[in-house]
This record gives structure tokens, sequence and C-alpha cells, in this order.
């Protein structure tokens, strides 16, 4: 049996095969990190990561000492002031940019708004936002946000991710799409599609939530213009967490987002009257940092910058490998349909399935603490966040769905009840 470091990974066969993997598995020392149940198995790291231990002693840290005791001064004494450069520093190494160009800011949604506005001031004279139907929602409906409040005429062009390339053309200001497709986990060619939007003069911007911890990322070699990406999810920086967002080098001086709160002034405790922005990406800022979601942020930041970045990529394709395989039976017998490129290399590390009674399955599959999630209308996505889980997972999941769809006990009143969050 090979290890998990292969790429293309022979396929197992038994239980014990899985427990070798973890054995052998490089990255395995890695979920001592955090704090999981020895009965859970997590696949939903692509939602919402899971806690590290060491933010549970930070947290106490920062709200005894930093705020309880340190107060109004931990501004200064604890650089709260300069928590989302610092963070975005870190980020930077992660994400393949320089320090300078990343920054720790409100949320994902937010930073998309700034920065679409902020490319299509850069581009005045051009009326097109080229993106994909079935993006993430947040992402369509803050272009179209931006397309009402504009004061330009704007007109957003949906394309499907493979025809965005022949849709750009000299009146396009932006494309923007997801590296990582949420639902189907499709990973698209950074460097090409950033190639095809520059060779028409548009900008480029991609939202990285589903890519960053979970892919190796270079903005830089890709010559990316701008992007943003959730804290929340493979960064594990913890419900509701503050995103981040990246602007290259060359765009900085002339950017202007239309958020020109007081974090972004030059000297915000000036107190002008008038708002001068920051020269760096501190511009990009508009109101007070969340220190504490910062702060636990940064905890899962230094995790993930500690891990190689080539081990966590060929984990992640060893991981969603063995279970696209462990399910094949399962998909000719009980009718899932993969969704998921099994092309390694247009794969992130998520895999869906389709089956229209995805929600009820995977409300029984959750009962057995084993915890994926659903996308409507029909999507059971499973996420495979390499810095905790294991391969034995794999099997046990894949075990569990079988007696499952076997004895049909999923099709009960209790698993078919729609929670609010799915
Ligand atoms: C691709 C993508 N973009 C944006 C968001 C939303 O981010 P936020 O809620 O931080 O605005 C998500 C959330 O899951 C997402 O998956």
């Amino acid at each position: 049996m090979t290890p998990s470091t292969s790429a293309s990974p022979e396929m197992t066969v038994n239980q014990t095969d899985f427990h070798d993997l973890d054995k052998q598995d490089p990255l395995a020392h890695l979920r001592e990190e955090f704090d999981l149940a020895q009965d859970l198995i997590y696949l939903n790291g692509n939602s919402l990561g899971v806690l590290p231990k060491a933010a549970k002693t930070r947290m106490a840290e920062v709200i005894e000492k930093e705020w309880g005791q340190g107060l109004i001064r931990s501004w200064n004494t604890h650089n709260w002031i300069t928590l989302p450069q610092r963070i975005g520093a870190k980020l930077a190494g992660i994400i393949g940019a320089q320090d300078k160009e990343v920054i720790v800011a409100d949320s994902t949604s937010v930073n998309l708004f700034k920065l679409a506005a902020a490319a299509v001031r850069l581009r005045p004279k051009r009326t097109k936002i080229v993106t994909e139907p079935g993006n993430f929602p947040t992402d369509l409906y803050i272009l179209n946000g931006v397309k009402n409040f504009i004061g330009q005429e704007i007109e957003i062009i949906t394309v499907p991710s493979h025809e965005v390339m022949q849709h750009i053309d000299e009146n396009t200001a932006l494309v923007c799409l997801t590296h990582v497709h949420y639902k189907s986990g499709t990973m698209l060619n950074m460097k090409e599609i950033t190639a095809a939007a520059h060779a028409k003069g548009a900008l480029m911007m991609w939202d990285l939530s589903h890519s960053t911890g979970a892919v190796p990322l270079a903005l830089n070699e890709a010559n990316a213009d701008l992007a943003v990406g959730c804290g929340y999810k493979y960064l594990n920086g913890g419900p509701g967490s503050p995103a981040f967002l990246y602007v290259a080098e060359k765009h900085l001086a002339a950017l202007e987002q239309p958020l020109s709160g007081w974090f972004g002034h030059a000297n915000a405790f000036a107190m002008s009257d008038d708002f001068e922005a920051a020269p760096g990406i501190e511009k990009t800022l508009c109101g007070t940092t969340p220190v504490l979601g910062a702060s636990a942020l940064e905890v899962g930041v230094d995790i993930m910058a500690k891990v190689d970045p080539q081990q966590l990529r060929d984990k992640s394709l060893a991981l969603t490998e063995y279970f696209m395989r462990l399910m094949e039976p399962l998909c000719e017998t009980y009718g899932f349909e993969l969704v998921t490129p099994k092309e390694q290399s247009i794969r992130g590390s998520q895999v869906s399935y389709t089956h229209p009674e995805g929600y009820a399955i995977m409300q029984a599959l959750i009962a057995q603490n084993i915890i994926g999630d659903f996308r409507a209308p029909n999507i059971l996505r499973f996420g495979f966040a390499p810095l905790y889980v294991q391969y034995i997972d794999l099997w046990n999941t894949v075990k569990a769905l079988e007696t499952i769809m076997r004895d049909a006990s999923w099709d009960q009143a209790q698993f078919r009840a729609k929670n609010k969050v799915t």
C-alpha cells in the first residue's frame, strides 16, 4: 500500500489499510492541535473549521488580560491596532502574496463589495462584470449590489466558468470567480483565467473561500489583481471569524474603496473631518477591528502557516480520491451522483454528490456523529480538511452511509424536517 503522499493512491480494500495510511501520514500529528471529540467524524471544515486547542488559551488570555485588565490601553500595549496587518502578513505566506498586499477585515461579502466597487472605479469606461451562474450566492448578490449603487452603467454577465474566457472583452472591467466552487469542489485555473482577463485589460478578482488552507495558492505568480476569502473554513478561525482581502501591490496606490471608514484613514487619530486614505493596504479597512474574532483567527492561521503546502495538497488529493473510490459501489446501488471532478488538477478539497433525498440522508449521517452538509437543491458535501481528517474517517463514513442506505433509515420524519441552516 502506498502512503498518503502519493497523489494517485492505489485503491485500498480493508479497514486496516486506512489505519496504515494514518500511521504513514506526515500531517497526522496536526490533529492533536484541534479539539475534536474521539467519536466525531468531521467532514465539514469547508464550512466551519474546528476549534484549535490553542485558541481556547489565547481567547482566555485576550479576554481576561488584554480586554479585562488592559482595557483601552491594549490597542497600543497589545497591538490590537495592527492586528489586521499582522495576520494579513501571515496569510500572505499561505496565499503566495507579499505581506503588504493582504489584510484581515470585515466579512468576505463586505470585502467583495469594497474590492468590486474599487475595480469598477479603476476601469471607469468599461461596463461589464463577468462571473458565473451558480457562483456562491453572496458573490452574485454583492456584484448586483455594486451595479445598483456604483452610479455608473454596469452589466453583470453570468456565463459557465468553462466559457468565461470567451466572454471577456474590451468592455469588461472585472472578472470575478470563486477559485474552488462551493458546491462541486471544482478548481479553476487561476493563472490561465487571470491572463485571459489581463489580455483584454480587465481586472481579475478571486474568491478564495474554499481554497485558502485547502489547496496551494500563488496569487503573485498568477498575477492576480484582487482576492477575498473566509477565515472560518479551512483556516479554523471560528464562527463569524473576520475575512481577508488581497490587493496586488501595483493597484494599491490608485485603488479607492467605497467604505471609507476611519480605520482606512491615513491618520485615524488626527480626527479630521476629511477622509484621506491610508497609502497602503490599510486603506481597505473600514471600522474597528473585531479583536476577539481576529485573535482566534490568528491561532488558526499560525497552525496553517507551519504546514508544507505540497504535503497538504498530497493528503487532500489522497483523501478525496479514496473517498470517491469507496463511494463508487454506493453510487451504483443507491443513486448518488458525483459532481466533483475526478481529474485531480481541477479538484479542491471536497467531494459532493447529488441525491434526491440528500437532505434526509445527510441528517441521518449527522445523527451518527458524522458531519457533512447539504446544499440545495440536492447536494451532499463532504469536506476533507487535511489538518485533522484521518484516512480511517473515510472508511467509517462510507460504511455508515452504506448501512443508512441499505436499511433506508434516512427515511424518517425527523431527518426530513428542514433546519434553518443546512
Ligand atoms: C465562496 C464563498 N464566498 C463567500 C462566502 C460568504 O462569506 P461571508 O459570510 O463571510 O460574507 C462563502 C461562505 O460560505 C463562500 O463559500
